[in-house]
Formats: C-alpha cells, structure tokens, sequence
C-alpha cells in the first residue's frame, strides 16, 4: 500500500494498475481487503483505488465524530495527493455508498460514474441511532470483539455463515484489526448522517445500484426504490450474497462491475 497525507492525516491505500480510475470505498467496520478479488480483476484494466477510510486499517485514526461528508473530502483530497484529475468511477458498499452521496454532493465533476452497493439513503431512524450510542460505548469499553458479534450475522448471509467459514473468518479478522477510537468516530457519523433520499433524483451520471438479494441490512426492496429514483441506474442484484455482496459473491459482482465500467 502507499500512504498519502490528507488534510492532516496520513490514508493508505491500494494503487493498482493502468486506465481509466476506479475508486473502491469499503463498508463498516471493514478495511480496503474487503475488496481484494475485484482489485485482482479489474486492475487488469483499470487504475484501482482501494483505500482504508480515516480510523480503519492502515490509515490514521482520528477521535470525535468523523462525518460522511469529511470522509467524502479525505476521498478527494487523497485524488489531488494522488495526482489523479480524471473522472473516477466512484464505488463504494453501505458506509461507503452514505459517503458516495456526499462525494456526489461536493464533488461530481469528478465523477464519471457511480456503483452503489448494499447501501441506504435514508438517515438513521431514533431506534437506530439509539442502538448505534450503544455500540459506541460498548466497542469504546470491550473494543471491536462485541461489534463483530452483533454485525457480522447482519452482515453476511445465513448461507454463507454455514458453508463458508473462511469468509466468516475474514471478515471477523478485519474488524478485530480496527482501531476501537476508528470504530467509534464513524459510528458518530453514520448516526448524524441526513437524508439523502431528495438528492437521487439530483444525480446525473451513470449509476450502478448492486444488492444481495439476502441482504439484511439495505433490502431489495430498499435497494430497488433507489435505483427507481436515480435517473440512469440500472439495479443488479446478487444470488446467494447478503450484505457483502464482493465479498460473498466475489465473481458475480466483479462481472457486474466489469460489465458496468466496460459500457461507460
Ligand atoms: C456497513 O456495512 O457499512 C454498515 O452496516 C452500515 C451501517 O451500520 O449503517
């Protein structure tokens, strides 16, 4: 990985092979691995972007609240640092579609498309960010073991629990790598997120909307009224994937993609 720094602080990322760029945003409370196979795949054509957000992985950690919108500017100041002016291709899973929309909202001419996967528009209801002050205090106290009980059965699908522990085993690696005070910051943001459901009828560039067809968390149906709201995009949705859909369905969501950035 390389590291850069970003307004103040010091992000690595993945910066893998030649053409048009492609940024990969990964989801809570996971790292840039979470996309290795569509790294592997598409830097066979593409330039690819993978970086872990402000507080995961091997980027720096910062305290307080990190909003949807800092981590959208840390994504483009980490492009000017890069040296990359063309348009991306901006791709990101759940937390990294809340912070799609605020990249759109600040930076789309720096967009030449979107992928949004298993992701929401809606803000938090008071249920969830109830439940979101709870994790807040429990990663802080116990750190990222409880938030990998509680998320990874919402996270991946029954099947995939059941047949596939090497998957289960990855994803509870990376979450165990995080920082408790990364954990903490962007569970702040995601709860004092807005509602970015007015700004899908806003978004004017080609748009690929992916969903797990056992996803838990941002429901087909969900999944189906924004892609019904955003102008050009097209809906795919994912056998057999929950709400990791590269990482449980690795080769039908690289072709989903490939297919995608191959007509742009
Ligand atoms: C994610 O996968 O990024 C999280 O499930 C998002 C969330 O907790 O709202």
């Amino acid at each position: 990985m390389k590291t850069f720094q970003v307004r103040g602080v010091s992000l690595a990322t993945v910066d893998r092979g030649k053409g048009r760029p492609v940024l990969l945003v990964h989801a809570f409370p996971l790292d840039h691995s979470m996309w290795d196979a569509q790294i592997a795949a598409l830097a066979q054509r593409h330039r690819v972007i993978a970086p872990d957000l402000r507080g995961f992985g091997r980027s720096e950690v910062t305290d307080g609240t990190v909003t949807m919108e800092q981590f959208a500017d840390d994504l483009a100041g980490l492009l000017d640092e890069m040296g990359v002016a063309e348009p991306i291709v901006y791709c990101g899973v759940s937390m990294g579609g809340y912070i799609g929309w605020q990249f759109y909202r600040k930076h789309a001419p720096r967009l030449r498309g979107m992928i949004l996967c298993d992701t929401r528009a809606i803000a938090d209801t008071p249920e969830v960010r109830a439940s979101r002050k709870e994790m807040i205090d429990r990663v802080l106290a116990d750190g990222p073991e409880p938030i990998a009980q509680t998320m990874i059965p919402k996270l991946l699908s029954a099947p995939t629990i059941a047949s596939h522990p090497e998957t289960v085993a990855g994803v509870h690696r990376m979450v165990l790598a995080n920082d408790r005070r990364g954990i903490a910051a962007a569970i702040r943001g995601m709860r004092d997120r807005p509602d970015c459901t007015p700004l899908l009828a806003e978004i004017h560039c080609p748009c690929l909307v992916v969903v797990g067809k056992l996803d838990a968390i941002s429901t087909l149906e969900e999944m189906r009224s924004i892609a019904a709201k955003i102008p050009e995009a097209k809906l795919v949705t994912i056998a057999g994937a929950g709400h990791l859909t590269p990482v449980e369905q690795p080769a039908q969501t690289t072709a989903a993609l490939e297919a995608f950035l191959a007509r742009l």
